[in-house]
């Protein structure tokens, strides 16, 4: 499972030139914090986020799509390099249940349109049939 996630995640890093991060977290057990998974991308010190914190942890607990078009302009937020400009965080749906989410950073500023978001909760979709 996590080789077709790590091929997933460097399929869409290469296909699509703005997607310059991409990455799975996923909910660590019962805990109240994301785990990262596969990922395609520079190496990021951000393995364990806590409910709650940076983009990732807000949707956690909001189960909405968070489109950040500058990220400089959040206060909840967690840089993990400083040529990100831009980021969109997908939730993943299993059985109803908010179980992790597909992350992407990008260097270009404010790329992420609703054909992104139409696009990335497809393909969330098709990854949690697999699951
Ligand atoms: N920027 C994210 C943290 C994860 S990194 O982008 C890989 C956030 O604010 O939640």
């Amino acid at each position: 499972m996590d080789n077709k996630l790590q091929e997933l995640c460097e399929f869409l890093k290469e296909q699509v030139p703005y997607y310059d991060w991409v990455g799975f977290y996923f909910r660590n057990g019962s805990k109240e914090e994301l785990k990262l998974g596969p990922y395609a991308g520079a190496p990021t010190d951000h393995t364990i986020i806590p409910f709650g914190k940076g983009i990732c942890g807000q949707v956690a607990v909001s189960n909405t799509n968070f489109v950040v078009p500058d990220v400089a302009a959040q206060d909840n937020y967690i840089a993990c390099s400083i040529t990100v400009k831009a980021e969109i965080v997908v939730p993943l749906f299993v059985d109803g249940k908010n179980i992790g989410q597909i992350d992407i950073d990008s260097n270009t500023p404010d790329p992420f349109t609703a054909a992104d978001e139409r696009f990335l909760e497809f393909v969330t979709a098709e990854v949690a049939k697999i699951l």
